[in-house]
């Protein structure tokens, strides 16, 4: 079974952040005969091996560094991206707006960089399903090779399935069997109808999405569908804090916008609230022309090139192999 929270003193395989001269960070896959090199010495590996987590060791050059494993939220940030990733504000507010619990069934989609999906797997635990779609191949492999680097194996718990939600949902899951369904996709309005046929009644539909327009014509869609309770969106904001002495102040630079969340709850079959009758039968505030509009262009959506994105993939699938082998050499990538 998956170790999704690695613990005790470091091991083979473990991924490191270190903190050097300067506050300059690496990190590393511990590696039996590794080394870091850099301009003020060699750090062995080996010196690393064994020693808590929070050490400080020294290199050759007499380098102190500061050794902690990297926090998810860390790994996140720095693995190989194919599509832009959730970040961890965003993400830590999925996980209370759309109730993701232990031993819950999740459909999520896209799998993009799988930043998302490794908040989602740590949150359904062991007993949980996590069923990830995604309709690029190249970013399905960024994806897997990030879950893998991060947690030294694929966990039983995951499937990945490459395609259109749209059209592989239906076949991947019955009517009424999923628990909570997260899309971060350029166009949540396509997939609604089948992910209101898989959801459970009360079952939770968060999207979250990068421009207002988007957030619009996807609210208009749920409301119309009649089938959920009145969406509600949100966005969050966190602001960082310089605390030093009597210098209390916020930081002078911040994160401003990522994207929107907007959830709502699957109605039982026939179930028709009077709110929900009365938005649904109201005639939309937009076009044909606006929905024409909102094309992945128009939208800011930046395409990353082919020659990229094969890059990105060689080296999430470095990181990956790198953290299969550091575990082979330890021989005990899995616990009870
Ligand atoms: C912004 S990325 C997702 C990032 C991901 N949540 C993460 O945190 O790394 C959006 C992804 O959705 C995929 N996608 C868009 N529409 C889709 C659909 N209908 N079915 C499956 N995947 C889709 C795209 O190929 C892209 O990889």
């Amino acid at each position: 079974m998956t170790d999704l929270r690695p613990s005790g003193p470091f091991r083979l395989g473990d991924r490191v952040q270190l903190t050097g001269p300067k506050g300059r960070l690496h990190t590393i896959t511990l590696r039996d005969g590794g080394e870091l090199h850099t301009h003020h010495g060699v750090l062995k590996h080996e010196f690393i091996v064994g020693q808590p987590d929070g050490s400080v060791v020294v290199n050759s050059g007499g380098h102190e560094y500061l050794a902690l494993r990297p926090l998810l939220r860390d790994f996140v940030m720095s693995m190989p991206r194919g599509a832009a990733i959730v970040y961890p504000k965003d993400a830590a507010q999925i996980l209370a707006a759309a109730d993701i619990f232990p031993g819950a069934t999740v459909v999520e989609a896209g799998v993009g960089s799988g930043a998302l999906s490794l908040w989602l797997l740590r949150a359904i635990g062991q007993a949980g399903k996590l069923l990830s779609f995604e309709r690029r191949d190249e970013f399905a492999d960024v994806a897997q090779a990030n879950v893998e680097t991060f947690l030294g194996e694929r966990p039983d718990t995951w499937e990945v399935v490459v395609g259109d939600l749209a059209e592989q949902l239906p076949v991947a899951a019955g009517s009424g069997t999923v628990d909570r369904v997260v899309l971060d996709m350029l166009a949540p309005w396509e997939c609604i109808d089948v992910v209101a046929e898989a959801l459970t009644p009360g079952g939770v539909v968060l999207c979250y999405i990068a421009t207002a327009t988007q957030l619009s014509r996807v609210a208009e869609y749920i409301r119309a569908t009649g089938l959920f309770t009145d969406p509600e969106a949100t966005e969050t904001m966190i602001r960082g804090w310089h605390v030093e002495g009597l210098a209390v102040r916020p930081d002078h630079r911040m994160v401003a916008h990522t994207g929107f969340l907007i959830t709502a709850r699957r109605l039982a079959p026939g179930a028709m609230p009077p709110d929900v009758r009365k938005r649904a039968l109201k005639k939309p505030s937009y076009s044909d022309v606006d929905v024409e509009a909102w094309t992945p262009g128009a939208v800011g959506d930046r395409e990353i090139t082919d020659k990229n994105l094969r890059k990105r993939v060689r080296d999430a699938q470095k990181a990956a192999d790198g953290a299969r082998l550091a575990a082979g050499d330890r021989g005990d990538e899995t616990v009870d």
